[in-house]
């Protein structure tokens, strides 16, 4: 009995802790997720998902948030006029429904990877303006109801501004003039009507051209009353570059303006060779992101593009660089892994 008196005047001597204030680190990026109240994602290789099972394994460990890293382009799901080809699309979603995750569908409107029916139909004037256009509504509208319900967010349109602040001379803007941003969001809006429908692109963390004309655009459409719900930041940084100090107030800017903010594909390269400073400083521009993602109370998704280096974009599109993502080709974290494990919401 006196025991009992003890350990109960223990417990009552013992201030609680206020339900922010981890005392533990999280053992993994779903368990940071749920502490952080910010979905962690990865791009997916479906190839990777279906033969190799470590990779499966610790992707649906540690990820709540999934996106296609290929698999939802047009020339993925379209490759040839009026042939659907979903297989690796379904296998995405299906696997990420079996792991109760969520996903971003990648990308509906872009200028690149798109199939060659398309773009050697418009560069030979078989397809006109008109048909052009009909071919985009029917490309959204299909894919879009494919997968409704199922798809938390829609990266609508990818990469429509230059560098310098231009509109991106594209087949879609040369050919269907300006509106057709809006008329993307307005069909994917239709077809289905619960996702959160997003603009989306890289150097948006901090090339003010871009910036500007980024924030003129949404502000413009959302006047117009577009369906339009956020702003994804690619973020496929370098540790060669500064790290974009003033992201969280650029993501700031786009809350403002009523939008949720979103980190859609994480990476961070090096020039070869890997040393160990070199991943050190990697570490911090990681958990710099996620840093900034927290500090702002819009930004709902924290997604890497790739979360291994046995599956990155990085080598085979930046020469002479590598080592950007979270885990090596083992598998086995490196520092950056660690380092987001022990990010914490600010107060
Ligand atoms: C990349 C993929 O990672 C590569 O496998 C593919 O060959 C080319 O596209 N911005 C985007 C992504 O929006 O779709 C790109 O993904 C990387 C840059």
């Amino acid at each position: 009995m006196k025991l009992l008196v003890l350990a109960l005047a223990l417990v009552l001597a013992t201030p609680a802790l206020p339900a922010s204030a981890h005392p533990r680190p999280p053992r993994d990026l779903r368990q940071l997720a749920q502490q952080t109240g910010v979905k962690i994602g990865s791009a997916v290789d479906i190839a990777a998902l279906r033969a190799e099972s470590d990779y499966r394994k610790v992707l649906n460990r540690e990820f709540s948030h999934v996106t296609a890293e290929n698999a939802m382009k047009w020339e993925s799901v379209e490759p040839e006029r009026g042939v659907f080809t979903w297989a690796d699309a379904d296998t995405l979603v299906e696997n990420a429904r079996r792991n109760h995750q969520q996903v971003r569908g990648h990308t509906l409107v872009w200028h690149n990877q798109l199939p060659a029916w398309l773009t050697s139909g418009v560069a030979d004037g078989s397809i006109d303006a008109t048909e052009l256009r009909k071919i985009l509504r029917d490309h959204i509208t299909t894919q879009v109801r494919r997968y409704k319900g199922k798809i938390r967010a829609w990266d609508v349109v990818n990469e429509v501004v230059e560098e310098d602040g231009t509109m991106r001379q594209t087949l879609w803007l040369t050919h269907l003039g300006p509106g057709y941003i809006a008329d993307a969001f307005r069909w994917a809006h239709k077809a289905d009507p619960h996702a959160k429908l997003y603009i989306n692109d890289y150097n948006l963390e901090w090339n003010a051209p871009k910036i500007e004309t980024t924030l003129a655009l949404v502000k413009e459409l959302r006047a117009q009353g577009v369906p339009i719900h956020g702003a994804g930041f690619q973020g496929h940084l370098g540790i060669q570059y500064d790290y974009p100090g003033d992201w969280a107030n650029v993501m700031r800017r786009f809350a403002d303006l009523g939008l949720e903010v979103a980190v859609t594909e994480l990476d961070v390269r090096m020039v070869l060779p890997v040393t160990p400073e070199k991943l050190a400083t990697q570490a911090t521009y990681y958990s710099r992101a996620l840093s900034d993602c927290l500090s702002v109370r819009a930004c709902r998704e924290f997604t890497v593009w790739g979360y291994t280096d046995r599956h990155s974009w990085v080598p085979g599109w930046f020469e002479g660089e590598g080592s950007a993502c979270l885990l090596d080709e083992n598998l086995a974290p490196k520092p950056a892994y660690r380092a987001l494990l022990n990010v914490k919401r600010p107060r």
